[in-house]
């Protein structure tokens, strides 16, 4: 069966990477959340997707160059005030520290896709820190490392080879498999649109290894259950649970 995972939580009608967002798509009965990480200056991983905090709350600033005390002061709700079931309540939302997120998903069969935003910023030690939070913690979910930046994933898997790690692919590669074996790697996680294109679809071979992103339209989502693919990542979980039904 092809899973679900929420992208950012439920991006597409909540505040997206808060505990909001990711309640959410738990509410909505996902198999799977996909969440995006940087650290912080004092070394603490947070979730968030830019580099920065301007897009996403009203605190400016690179995450690098920035502590875990200021961050969490900044609303992670407020910018989102023109989504159509905006509530005040959202100003109170915060950016989520990896741990809290793993907090929330405490004791639920969850898939917890933790995206590595590596291709810009390199961040020290990002890849052993992330291994020892996550050690630490011992949740029951099933853990999976993507990144787009393939050294960042070997990294992990050389420090720990048990990890499942994933490409982040967003351009065509000629031999899936060979990756696939070459690297370990538990899945690639593909732009929607190559494995949607009837020119080029070398996925179609390995879609059990195949992850999708980010797919949002009902008939979209319908030609990859009929694929066959390992699971969807939406910004839409519910439209995405109900399709699956039908
Ligand atoms: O995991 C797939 C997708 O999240 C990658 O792109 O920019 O939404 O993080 P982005
Ligand atoms: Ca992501």
């Amino acid at each position: 069966m092809t899973k679900i995972y929420g992208h950012r939580g439920s991006k597409g009608e909540y505040p997206e990477n808060t505990l909001l967002s990711f309640q959410k798509a738990l509410n909505d009965e996902v198999e799977g959340l996909e969440l995006d990480v940087h650290m912080t200056r004092d070394g603490e991983i947070v979730v968030i997707h830019d580099e920065t905090l301007d897009r996403t709350t009203d605190g400016s600033g690179y995450i690098k160059d920035l502590e875990l005390g200021y961050i969490k002061t900044v609303s992670a709700g407020s910018k989102f005030d023109h989504f159509e079931n905006y509530h005040s309540s959202w100003d109170n939302e915060k950016v989520p520290t990896l741990e809290e997120v793993l907090q929330l998903i405490t004791g639920k069969n969850i898939e917890l896709n933790i995206e590595l935003k590596t291709s810009i910023i390199t961040y020290s030690g990002l890849e052993e820190k992330l291994l020892s939070i996550v050690n630490r913690w011992n949740s029951d979910a099933k853990i999976v490392y993507s990144s787009f930046h393939l050294p960042s994933l070997v990294r992990l898997k050389n420090t720990d080879p048990s990890v499942n790690i994933a490409w982040l692919l967003h351009a065509p590669i000629s031999n899936p498999k060979d990756y696939i074996e070459t690297f370990e790697l538990e899945a690639l996680h593909v732009e929607k649109d190559l494995i949607l294109s009837s020119l080029y679809n070398p996925f179609h071979t390995v879609s059990e290894y195949v992850r999708v992103w980010t797919v949002n339209e009902e008939d979209e989502m319908k030609k990859l259950i009929d694929l066959g693919v390992n699971s969807i990542i939406t910004d839409y979980p519910q439209k995405a649970v109900n399709v699956r039904i039908k």
